[in-house]
C-alpha cells in the first residue's frame, strides 16, 4: 500500500463512528495499514485533535469487532488522526486544508496520495468534488481517489446528472462507489468458489439449475430514518443496488485464469445488459411491492409502518419488494432469479439459494412436497457459510432417501466486516468490489419502469404482518412456476 492521507468528510457522523473507524482499526491490528498512515477528519464542529482522538477511541470501544486491550497499540493508532473544521461550501476552507495536508505530508515524509472519503449526505457530493478539484487538493505528484456511498441518484436521470458532475473532478478509475454488500466476505468469495471449483463451474448453467433465490430480510423497521426511507422504499434502498449486485456476482462466469477487476466488471455489465427489461405494464406480473402492518418480532409487538414516527398515515411506501428476473444469455436463459428484501421480517438473513433441477421424488409417494432437490446455499449474513443438500439412503426406511446437509460455517470472529475489505481495497486502488458507473446506470435503467409503476400505483401495494416472511403474493410469484422460497420456517 502506498503512503496515503485519508481525508474524511463527515468525521463526526454516524457512519464514521460505526463503520469507518472500526474498519481502520482492525486493518491496523492486522498490519494492513502503512506505519505512516495519516487521517484528517473534517466536520462542522470545532474539535481539538485530542478530543477527536478520544471520540474515535470511544467509537472503537462501542463498535469494533476486536476490542482495544493494549493502550500502546491504541495510542499508536490514534496518533495518525488529526481534525479540522471545514464548511463544505467555503472555498477558502479547502485552501487551508491543502496547507495542512502538505505540512503533515512533509512531517511524515510521505507522497501526496490522497483519498477523499465522503461520509456525508449525497446532496454534498457535487460541491465537495468540485471544490477538491478547484483548490488543487489533488496533486499532480501523487494519486487522488474519491470514495462515495449510495444513494447515487434517486432515479436514472438524477444518477446520470450526478455522475456527470462528479466526472468533471474525478476520472472513473478514481471513483470508488461503495456498495457495502460487495464488501461482505461471502459475496467476495462467490467468484472464487465458482472459478476454482470445476465441479461448481460445470453446474453453473441452465442445464442443471432450476432457479436462484436471493433474499435479504431484516427485522429492523424504518428506525430513525423516516425522512430518508419514506422517499426511497425498499426498491431504491436495497433492490436497485445491493440486490442487483448480488445477482451480478452470482451470475457472472469468469475465465478460469483471471479474476482481474476489468474482467469482473465487464462480466457484471454483460449480466445487466442481458437482464430482460420490464415494461411498466408488465411490472405487476413480475414484481410484488408491500408494506408491513403491526406484528410481533422475537416476542415483541411492533407497530405498522404508517404508525412509525415521522411516517404519514397515508404513506404508500414499499418496505418489501419481491421480483422475478430473467437473464437472457447462453448460460441462464430460462432460469428464474427470484429476489426479495424487506424490513420487519421474521429474521435477519441474507442468503442465496441455488435450486438444482430434479425434480426428485420419493419412490413410494408422489405428493408435490416430497420433492427433494439438491440445493447449494450461500449464507451471507449474519452467519457466513455454505451448505450443500444431497440425498442419501434413509437408514430407517431403506426404500426411501433422505436429504443430508454438507455444511461449512466460518467462525464469527474470523469474519472481517465489509468496510474493512472495502477500505483496504480503496487504499490499494483495487476497484474489483466497487460499483462501476456502467453497473449503476444499467441498474437504474432496469429499475426505472418499476419506480414509475410504483409511483403511478399501477402495482397494488400489498400488506404483510411484521414478523412474517412477506405477503402471500411473494409466495405466489414462485408458486406460479412450481417453486417455493426455501427455508421460510
Ligand atoms: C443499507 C440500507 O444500505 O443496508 C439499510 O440503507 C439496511 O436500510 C442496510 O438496513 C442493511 O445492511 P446489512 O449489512 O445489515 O444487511
Amino acid at each position: 500500500m502506498d503512503s496515503t492521507t485519508f481525508v474524511l468528510f463527515g468525521a463526526t457522523g454516524d457512519l464514521a463512528k460505526r463503520k469507518i473507524y472500526p474498519a481502520l482499526y482492525n486493518l491496523f491490528i492486522d498490519r494492513k495499514l502503512v506505519p505512516t498512515f495519516s487521517l484528517i477528519g473534517l466536520g462542522r464542529r470545532e474539535l481539538s485533535d485530542e478530543t477527536f482522538q478520544a471520540n474515535v477511541e470511544q467509537s472503537l470501544r462501542m463498535f469494533s469487532r476486536r476490542q482495544a486491550e493494549d493502550p500502546v497499540l491504541m495510542n499508536s493508532f490514534l496518533s495518525a488522526f488529526r481534525y479540522r473544521v471545514l464548511d463544505v461550501g467555503r472555498k477558502d476552507d479547502y485552501k487551508k486544508l491543502l496547507n495542512q495536508i502538505e505540512l503533515r505530508e512533509e512531517e511524515l515524509g510521505i507522497s501526496p496520495n490522497r483519498l477523499f472519503y465522503l461520509s456525508v449526505g449525497p446532496e454534498f457530493f457535487e460541491t465537495i468534488a468540485a471544490n477538491i478539484q478547484e483548490s488543487g487538493l489533488g496533486s499532480a505528484n501523487g494519486w487522488k481517489r474519491l470514495v462515495i456511498e449510495k444513494p447515487f441518484g434517486h432515479d436514472l436521470q438524477s444518477a446520470r446528472d450526478l455522475n456527470e458532475k462528479l466526472s468533471k473532478a474525478f476520472a472513473e478509475d478514481e471513483i470508488f462507489r461503495i456498495d457495502h454488500y460487495l464488501g461482505k466476505p461471502m459475496v467476495q468469495k462467490l467468484e472464487v468458489l465458482q472459478q476454482t471449483n470445476p465441479v461448481l463451474r460445470a453446474l453453473w448453467t441452465n442445464r442443471y439449475i432450476a432457479n436462484v433465490q436471493i433474499t435479504a430480510n431484516e427485522t429492523v423497521g424504518v428506525e430513525e430514518r423516516a425522512g430518508y426511507y419514506d422517499h426511497v422504499g425498499a426498491v431504491r434502498d436495497m433492490f436497485q443496488n445491493h440486490m442487483l449486485q448480488l445477482l451480478m456476482m452470482l451470475a457472472i462466469h469468469l475465465p478460469s485464469d483471471s479474476t482481474s477487476s476489468e474482467n469482473v466488471r465487464y462480466k457484471k455489465k454483460k449480466i445487466m445488459e442481458a437482464l430482460e427489461p420490464l415494461q411498466k405494464q408488465s411490472v405487476g406480473a413480475n414484481v410484488v411491492r408491500a408494506q408491513y402492518t403491526a406484528g410481533v418480532i422475537n416476542g415483541k409487538p411492533v407497530v405498522d409502518y404508517t404508525s412509525e414516527p415521522g411516517i404519514a398515515a397515508t404513506s404508500m411506501n414499499d418496505t418489501f419488494i419481491a421480483a422475478k428476473l430473467q437473464i437472457d444469455d447462453f448460460f441462464w436463459r430460462g432460469v428464474p432469479f427470484y429476489i426479495r428484501t424487506g424490513k420487519r421480517m421474521k429474521e435477519k438473513s441474507t442468503r442465496i439459494v441455488i435450486e438444482f433441477k430434479g425434480p426428485l421424488k420419493q419412490p413410494s409417494s408422489t405428493p408435490e412436497d416430497s420433492k427433494v432437490p439438491n440445493l447449494l446455499v450461500f449464507e451471507i449474513s449474519p452467519n457466513e457459510g455454505i451448505t450443500l443438500q444431497l440425498n442419501t439412503r434413509d437408514p430407517d426406511h431403506k426404500e426411501e432417501f433422505k436429504p443430508i446437509l454438507i455444511d461449512f460455517h466460518s467462525k464469527k470472529d474470523d469474519v472481517p466486516e465489509a468496510y474493512e475489505n472495502l477500505i483496504h481495497d480503496a487504499l490499494h486502488g483495487d476497484p474489483t468490489f466497487f460499483a462501476h458507473w456502467d453497473e449503476v446506470e444499467l441498474s437504474w435503467q432496469w429499475v426505472q419502469p418499476i419506480l414509475e409503476a410504483f409511483e403511478e400505483n399501477v402495482v397494488p401495494l400489498r400488506k404483510y404482518a411484521a414478523g412474517s416472511y412477506g405477503p402471500t403474493e411473494s409466495d405466489a410469484l414462485l408458486a406460479e412456476d412450481g417453486y417455493h422460497w426455501w427455508f421460510d420456517a
